[in-house]
């Protein structure tokens, strides 16, 4: 028989039209979620939509997640539809390749808010309801590259890590305030994925781009989004019922080289 490990919970999935939001809201409906998913591309949410199981219990919301409006927007769906929020996936992301020199504020404040204060947004709107409920769970997407100083195609990546090292912060700080309230806060760390987020990365030599990603990755390889939906699976699951204010790394061995 097959497992249905989030049986009729309510789970809101940021960035769900590419990669690994993708992935996680697939694995997500075939482990019977019922499902509020965001992407600002509303054209990749409805393509996903027609490949979901059990779209009866499915609801899109495009829109940018770094506006207050759309976190309040997608709390307020899942309620109206569904009654409650069981689990926030914090997924939607981008990232960053130039230096601090070329780097401008607006681009700084650029990346933050989609990094970052869509995560702030999410989980100060979510939190009031799941108190309620006393019972919620949160699932943020950090990086290997909140642990680490970075360069990629010979610029740094600093302020795509500075965002992932942020979302680690977060989790920690919520997962020690609402333990009482019953709300476990946890991330995960990914190493490099095969996704969008890395496939338009702009160089002439993509297969050798890979190549070189393979070259140092202990386990000679990278991440298959699927891969990474299973870990947010069990960490919103209740198998995970133990683990809060921590990440899973999820890099086939990178840190530990
Ligand atoms: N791919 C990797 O190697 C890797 C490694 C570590 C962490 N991550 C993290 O995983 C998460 C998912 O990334 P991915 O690799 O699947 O990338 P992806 O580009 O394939 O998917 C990201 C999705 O987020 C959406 N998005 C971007 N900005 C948005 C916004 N403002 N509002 C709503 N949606 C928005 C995009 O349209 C896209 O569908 C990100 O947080 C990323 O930083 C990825």
């Amino acid at each position: 028989m097959k497992l249905q490990r989030l049986s009729n919970k309510v789970a809101i999935i940021t960035g769900a039209g590419s990669g690994i939001g993708r992935a996680t809201a697939k694995r997500f409906a075939d482990e019977g979620a019922r499902l509020v998913l965001n992407d600002i591309n509303k054209a990749t949410l409805e393509e996903l939509a027609g490949e979901i199981a059990r779209k009866d219990q499915c609801v899109l919301v495009s829109g940018n997640i770094a506006l207050e409006s759309t976190a309040a927007l997608l709390k307020e769906t899942a309620l109206k539809r569904f009654g409650r929020i069981d689990i926030l996936v914090n997924n939607a992301g981008i990232h960053w390749i130039q230096d601090i020199t070329e780097t401008t504020s607006e681009d700084f404040d650029h990346v933050m808010a989609t990094n970052v204060k869509s995560m702030f947004l999410n989980c100060k709107n979510v939190i009031p309801e799941m108190i309620k409920q006393q019972r919620g769970v949160i699932v943020n997407l950090s990086s290997v590259s909140g642990y680490v100083g970075q360069e990629m195609l010979g610029k740094s990546t600093f302020l795509y890590n500075m965002t992932k090292a942020a979302i680690l912060q977060l989790t920690r700080s919520l997962a020690t305030r609402y333990a009482k309230d019953g709300i476990r806060v946890t991330c995960v760390a990914p190493g490099v994925t095969k996704t969008n987020q890395i496939t338009t990365v702009h160089t002439p030599d993509l297969d050798g781009f890979w190549q070189a990603v393979e070259g140092v990755q202990p386990l000679g390889r990278y991440a298959d989004p699927a891969e990474i939906a299973n870990c947010i699976l069990f960490l919103a699951s209740d198998e995970a019922s133990y683990v809060t204010g921590t990440s899973l790394v999820a890099d086939g061995g990178y840190l530990a080289l």
